[in-house]
């Protein structure tokens, strides 16, 4: 029986069904309070991109259940079967685990032509259809429509992706959103179409749209959203909140960073939802006490796409190596990702916020072949030295990064970083493995924030990770 049978049929009768998962019903019902699972937290801790797909996809091999629980295709990560290369923007990382269950949680806006594509897409791979089998939607997650893109395609400040993250945000926000959970009420009413038209097409007039939603498109795309989705929207809390007290263990899968968080991020540069540890749960429906561990990815340096402050943004030959090296374009939108030294300030921040655990820090190879490497420790704002973030968007443009300079180390290819990681896993060396000033780096960052790594990424591969722990 699977979790979801178990959600929507518990036997009114305890004996009724007297296997569930190796207990007994009566057992399972008494055990239920002593088996909670703790659920692990993956966050960005920068300004997204720091890799959270690769990590998900490695600990998804021990987890029954992925759920992400805020944003929507505005997020993206890619995965290499053979030789397709499939990008996913909405479906959790660990799709590629047949026996991981799939949720898109209560706190999500989701394109639902987005996510039929990348559905197709992995359908045409030789992939199951997981929609109502291992592929869960949340009924309280909200619904990019045509309106929402049209909306976001105006933005000439933030340098969104353009997918509709902000205005349907602002439409939940406005508690006029559509959830999928009201498509059964809504799909076939001709008067829900009508007025959700008037006020679609009086924002995309006021706002300098020549864009025009039409009563019956938004009627016909209502209807087949419902169709194609009916089998797969769920109360998606309850099915997790089951889970852990089987003992499931439970990945929530951040997208995003902290510093694009709408209350903590580099407002108004952010996105449009928490990014953050504190609505991990409460995006996902389940409740804060079910997590132990919150894991924190970080580049080696730093990166960001769209507009906002970065202080320790690299306009030289240092920056276009890492840009270059590290292959830093954005999956979702393809843009040029801007580069930086790693940023101890941005961390602190990030952590405090989160508390995390660990951190997860990637792409320490790109680093190899620069002499030396820079750690931006405090910033100079005007004239003062400052060790936490200003929350004005202002004041952080005007922030100067002051460094502690350590020296670099050589570069390897892609092939020759795999060896050392696999060296370091089969015998159980942790970042001993590294050439001895990559080692000093790493050391040199837990100790400025005081967090232990638990892995350290060396390459793109799903074996070139070091585990630390
Ligand atoms: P939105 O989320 O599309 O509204 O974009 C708001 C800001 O967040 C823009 O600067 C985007 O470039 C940035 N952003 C949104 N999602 C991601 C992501 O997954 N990685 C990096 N930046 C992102």
């Amino acid at each position: 029986m699977t979790v979801y049978e178990l959600v929507f049929n518990i036997p009114s009768d305890p004996h009724a069904n007297d296997e569930v998962k190796g207990h007994s019903s009566r057992a399972f019902l008494t055990d239920l309070h002593l088996i909670d699972m703790p659920a692990t937290v993956i966050l960005g801790a920068q300004w997204g991109d720091e890799g959270k797909g690769k990590l998900v996809d490695r600990l998804a091999e021990q987890a029954s259940w992925v759920a992400r629980f805020q944003g929507g295709n505005n997020a993206g990560h890619t995965v290499v079967i053979g030789d397709r290369v499939l990008k996913f923007h909405l479906l959790p990382s660990g799709i590629t685990r047949q026996e991981c269950s799939l949720i898109l949680g209560d706190g999500m806006v989701i394109d639902p032509w987005v996510l039929h594509s990348e559905l197709e897409n992995w359908i045409e791979t030789g992939g199951d259809d997981p929609k109502g089998n291992r592929l869960f939607v949340s009924e309280r997650a909200h619904i990019i429509l045509p309106y929402h893109r049209a909306m976001d395609s105006l933005d000439k400040t933030i340098g969104t992706t353009g997918r509709g993250i902000g205005p349907a945000y602002s439409d939940k926000i406005n508690r006029i959103g559509l959830r999928f959970g009201d498509l059964a009420e809504i799909a076939y009413d001709a008067s829900w179409a009508q007025s959700a038209t008037e006020r679609m097409n009086r924002s995309l007039e006021a706002a300098g749209s020549d864009v025009r939603i039409e009563v019956e498109s938004l009627q016909e795309e209502v209807q087949w959203i419902h169709g194609i989705y009916e089998s797969s929207i769920a109360n998606t809390g309850l099915m997790l909140d089951n889970a852990l007290k089987l003992n499931e263990h439970v990945i929530l899968e951040g997208a995003q960073g902290c510093l694009l968080d709408i209350d903590q991020g580099t407002f108004p540069f952010v996105t449009s939802s928490v990014t953050s540890r504190g609505n991990a749960t409460h995006g996902a429906g389940i409740h804060p006490g079910h997590v132990t561990d919150v894991i924190g990815i970080t580049k080696a340096y730093i990166t960001r796409v769209g507009n906002g402050a970065m202080p320790t943004e690299l306009e030289d030959a240092a920056g276009e190596h890492l840009g270059t090296v590290g292959h830093e374009f954005g999956t979702t939108t393809g843009r040029k990702r801007r580069c930086g030294w790693f940023d101890a300030v941005v961390m602190r921040h990030a952590h405090r916020i989160n508390g995390f655990t660990s951190l997860a820090l990637t792409k320490l190879d790109v680093l190899g072949g620069l002499d030396e490497l820079k750690i931006c420790v405090a910033y100079e704002l005007d004239g003062a030295e400052i060790t936490e973030m200003p929350s004005s968007a202002s004041a952080l443009a005007r922030c100067k990064p002051i460094y502690m300079t350590v020296p670099g180390f050589e570069s390897k290819t892609l092939e020759e970083w795999l060896v050392v990681a696999r060296h370091a896993n089969e015998n159980g060396l942790g970042i001993t493995s590294l050439p001895q000033p990559a080692q000093d780096y790493v050391r040199q960052l837990e100790s400025l924030l005081g967090i232990p790594c638990s892995s350290v990424g060396v390459g793109p591969d799903r074996d070139a990770t070091i585990d630390c722990n």
